[in-house]
């Protein structure tokens, strides 16, 4: 017989879950999303700093935000990227806004499908579309000026050629070119203002100007009235070290703080720097960024992390994480330190900027991710609808591929660039190529022909070589081959002055002498210092003149496949290229390239730059993503200075590795 008592206990239990459950189920569904909470009834105003908070259209505000550059990641993963920040509870992305890229050429923008070897990563309409597509607000770092431990800071290199300094009123050459470039990035930016309905709430002026040293404030006016010329209506900012005293700042304009420790120290100077305004961190270091040579990668404790994030969201201020999505350096836009008055203290930073950061250069989520989420979640009282976290992307290794042909450099020479005649060597910047914007990135290539070299005759070098170099004889690698951190003191890098190298032990009638010169990346600090060599060099006493020079840009275009298969020339110790072909079935997935038993060089993927590797890491593979790839034959070509194996090997994760024992 059936226990009605039991079952109505049942019953009872049941409806109660049930309801539970509902419950849940309804709160879930029914919180709006962030730009419902914010503008369900019209938009009356965008971020105001009037009050000691943010209010965005007159709502109380935090801003939880994080740093993801569109330029650092495939195009085809901008959403992906997105939507795992919103998932963190996110409610704003970052993004600089890279001047070199955008006008590659003088007078000759890129805005996406311009014509330049970046141009897929550029549509920066569709990275502020897809941005608000998922739920979140922007905050845009415009520059001019951005470094970001980038080409020049940003700075595009065409700018040598007619200003003696950069960001200052000293020379107006800059403001004008800043002005021309503005004339076409402001329209764009201030049709997607959250006051025009677009999900930018706020634009940052420069970048870490006090950092320069100097007090410009017509220079900073000058930019802040660009803004007002063209319309931007949210609140602009700058940020700086809070110790740098406001420094960096523009009348009227909200400061921010940039820091790594120490959150109450610096909040507390910002706090008296500008009273009864709400404190924002521009730039709160989630991890750090890798040089070459560096002893090793750098990572940073979760505990750290989430310890001074959640200091900074207590004191309380808004935040954002810099770097949120680590990301590639993709061609040759990896940026270097150095100091301007000693040439030898140049360090260039690697090809990945994984920054150790809560999303990595490949995707994926780290334990700072999830503390992130953590953090957010327990401190904003503002729910909103969040999406589910993206399903992680594979990775995978593909099997190795055998080497299908090799083409000595200096072969492949004349099919890199079009050649031009000077009587004196020409710096990279100096060339009369590219709308006159001279060379920007890549190898630049000095030919003499019908040479006769005495036996023992010694190549000098005056000054630096900025900032490698390969000398070939007859196609044939004269210098030796690195092995180990020291050898950089050697013969062929930046660090020597007045440099040599003797061509040849026995006597060479009609040869031809190369010197193929490394642009290994400009200063971050946007200082100029021209790439290439300049002037003279001499063979013993005897000044060299009349060179072919040949700008090897890489631009997309670059076909080392026209040179046919040559008799295998000795490519073990000689700068050479060499053919891979991998054929993929189907989708292809991510990838790395484990560049391990490699020397000094780049890689291309299907004609696109992927980046450069060097034996002395701490970087020892190459981040393949999926979207440089395709169904079917695929070419990987690369340019080795030195010595090169006979395989090309994949792997399914970063490797971070330095040679044993040489550092300290
Ligand atoms: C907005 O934030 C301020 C400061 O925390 C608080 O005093 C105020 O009550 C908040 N307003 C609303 C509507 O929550
Ligand atoms: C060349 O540069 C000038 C400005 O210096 C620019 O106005 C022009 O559009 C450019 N021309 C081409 C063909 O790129
Ligand atoms: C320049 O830097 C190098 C490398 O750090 C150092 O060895 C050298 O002494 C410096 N030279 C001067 C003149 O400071
Ligand atoms: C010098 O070498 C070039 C090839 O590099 C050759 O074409 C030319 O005939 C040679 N001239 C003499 C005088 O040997
Ligand atoms: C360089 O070439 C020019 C023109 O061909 C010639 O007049 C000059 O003598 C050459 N200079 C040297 C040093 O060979």
């Amino acid at each position: 017989m059936l226990d009605i008592r039991l079952l109505k206990q049942f019953t009872m239990n049941m409806s109660r879950a049930l309801f539970i459950f509902a419950n849940l189920f309804l709160l879930a569904h029914s919180l709006p999303t962030l730009y419902e909470y914010y503008t369900k009834d019209g938009i009356q105003a965008g971020l105001s700093d009037a009050k000691p908070y943010f209010t965005l259209n007159n709502k109380n505000i935090t801003i939880y935000s994080g740093s993801f550059h569109y330029f650092r990641t495939p195009r085809a993963y901008w959403r992906d990227r997105l939507r795992k920040m919103r998932a963190a509870g996110l409610n704003t992305v970052t993004t600089y806004v890279p001047w070199n890229l955008h006008e590659p050429q003088t007078g000759v923008f890129d805005f996406g499908n311009g014509g330049s070897p970046f141009q897929d990563f550029l549509h920066l309409d569709e990275f502020l579309k897809t941005a608000k597509n998922e739920d979140l607000f922007v905050l845009v770092r415009s520059g001019p000026y951005i470094n970001s431990e980038w080409e020049l800071g940003g700075l595009p290199s065409w700018l040598a050629k007619h200003c003696r300094t950069v960001r200052n009123s000293i020379d107006a050459k800059f403001l004008y070119f800043v002005k021309r470039y503005f004339d076409v990035l402001l329209p764009l930016l201030a049709k997607h203002q959250f006051q025009k309905g677009g999900p930018i709430i706020a634009i940052q002026v420069e970048n870490e100007y006090a950092n320069t040293g100097r007090h410009d404030p017509v220079y900073l006016n000058t930019l802040k009235q660009m803004y007002d010329d063209h319309g931007i209506v949210e609140i602009l900012c700058t940020c700086d070290r809070p110790s740098e005293q406001g420094r960096g700042s523009i009348p009227g304009i909200l400061q921010t703080a940039n820091f790594k420790v120490d959150a109450k120290g610096h909040l507390d100077m910002l706090k008296e720097l500008q009273p009864g305004k709400p404190l924002m961190t521009m730039e709160f270091w989630t991890g750090w960024f890798d040089h070459w040579m560096d002893p090793r990668h750098h990572t940073d404790s979760v505990t750290r992390f989430r310890t001074v994030l959640e200091q900074i969201m207590d004191y309380p201020s808004s935040v954002n994480m810099y770097m949120f999505v680590g990301g590639t350096d993709f061609r040759f836009m990896n940026g270097a330190t150095m100091s301007v008055r000693n040439f030898s203290n140049y360090l260039p930073d690697t090809t990945s900027y994984d920054y150790d950061a809560p999303i990595s250069e490949n995707g994926a989520l780290t334990p700072k991710y999830y503390a992130v989420k953590e953090a957010i979640a327990q401190r904003n009282s503002i729910k909103t609808k969040l999406p589910d976290i993206p399903e992680a992307r594979k990775l995978v290794a593909y099997p190795s591929v055998k080497v299908t042909n090799r083409i000595l450099i200096s072969d492949a020479l004349l099919y890199l660039g079009k050649p031009l005649q000077s009587e004196k060597l020409l710096a990279m910047e100096q060339l009369p190529i590219n709308n006159n914007s001279g060379q920007s990135y890549g190898y630049i290539a000095y030919r003499k022909e019908n040479l006769d070299i005495p036996a023992g005759a010694k190549l000098t070098i005056p000054g630096y070589v900025r900032d490698t170099i390969l000398v070939l004889v007859n196609g044939k690698l004269v210098q030796k081959p690195p092995k180990q951190l020291s050898d950089i003191n050697g013969f062929g890098f930046w660090i020597q002055k007045d440099s040599s190298i003797v061509l040849s032990d026995k006597d060479l009638k009609n040869a031809t002498v190369d010197l193929i010169v490394e642009n290994f990346g400009r200063n971050t600090l946007g200082v100029f210092v021209l790439k290439g060599l300049m002037g003279d060099v001499f063979l013993n006493s005897q000044a060299l003149n009349n060179w072919t020079i040949i700008p090897m840009e890489f631009a997309s275009s670059w076909i080392p496949y026209q040179v046919h298969q040559q008799e295998f020339v000795d490519t073990s110790t000689n700068s050479a290229i060499h053919k891979f072909k991998i054929h993929i079935q189907g989708d292809p997935q991510d990838t790395y390239l484990d560049m391990r038993e490699w020397s000094k060089g780049i890689v291309t993927v299907n004609g696109f730059v992927l980046g450069r590797y060097f034996f002395l890491g701490p970087q020892q593979a190459l981040y393949l993503p999926a979207p440089l790839l395709r169904n079917g034959d695929n070419d990987i070509v690369v340019f080795e200075h030195f010595k090169a194996p006979e395989m090309l090997k994949f792997i399914d994760r970063a490797v971070y590795e330095t040679p044993g024992g040489l550092y300290h």
